[in-house]
């Protein structure tokens, strides 16, 4: 199986014991590509190095997230958009909105959005959205960009509904699933991920959060276990997953231009 793990925090703390064993296992289920996502600037800066020390498996992304957003330094942004010029960042973030947290005002966390959905168009880069409880602000940003053309980007471990996915793939967007897609209840979701055009649907870990079933539960999430989402993500759909593997995996390596 040919495997590519479009959302992962390998620079994160729970990886530092034993990133090298991580790399090794991702690359023994099949990885071929993994994007390692900051969500400050020190884990941005630590992103690229990890992607420039391991060219062949990884890929970086570079931003603030959302809810980062209010504790950065003033300059913060200028320091993305120079490691962003680097040739190992293939994509802007993680961005977005989150109105479930609420440790950044709304109005601050959509100005660093827009920040972010500047640099990547100036640096024609796809980018990454985090979305939680924001599905509406975040169609309210997006609406009027979309209208000057398809917008290239991922909505991250999706987990909205058919009526926003619909909105989302309209303007052109990718949609990436991570191991929420796995759990028992989320059987709606599945049905979500089902209805994805081909060309659109990703898979990710978003490790070392919430490990997919069979493994719910067990900490750090890592690269190696994508192989469930693909598996489930495969089974909705009625595919092999070798098949939704390699349709992930094509899907990635063009929005990334790896
Ligand atoms: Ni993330």
């Amino acid at each position: 199986m040919k495997l590519f793990d479009t959302h992962a925090h390998l620079d994160s703390e729970p990886f530092d014991e034993d990133r090298e064993g991580v790399l090794e296992r991702a690359r023994g289920a099949g990885l071929v590509g993994i994007c390692v996502v900051g969500c400050t600037v020190p884990s941005s800066q630590k992103c690229c190095e990890l992607a420039a020390a391991h060219p062949d498996l990884l890929c970086a992304a570079v931003g603030i997230q959302p809810n980062y957003v209010s504790s950065v330094e003033p300059a913060a942004m200028e320091a993305i958009a120079a490691l962003a010029e680097r040739p190992e960042v293939v994509a802007i973030g993680e961005t977005g909105l989150d109105g479930y947290w609420q440790d950044a005002p709304m109005d601050l966390q959509r100005e660093f959005f827009e920040q972010h959905l500047e640099l990547a168009a100036q640096l024609d880069k796809p980018f990454i959205v985090h979305m939680r409880d924001s599905g509406e602000e975040i169609l309210q940003v997006l609406t009027p960009r979309a209208a000057g053309g398809p917008l290239r980007g991922i909505m991250h471990s999706f987990t909205g509904d058919w009526e926003l996915a619909e909105a989302f793939l309209a303007m052109g967007l990718h949609l990436s699933f991570a191991g929420m897609v796995t759990f028992k209840k989320s059987a709606e979701l599945r049905h979500v991920a089902s209805r994805v055009p081909a060309d659109r649907l990703l898979i990710e870990t978003d490790s070392p959060y919430l490990s997919p079933e069979p493994l719910r539960g067990k900490r750090p999430n890592e690269p190696a276990r994508v192989v469930h989402t693909a598996r489930c993500i495969a089974e909705a759909r009625g595919v092999s997953p070798e098949s939704l593997a390699e349709l992930t995996t094509e899907n990635a390596v063009r929005l990334f231009r790896r």
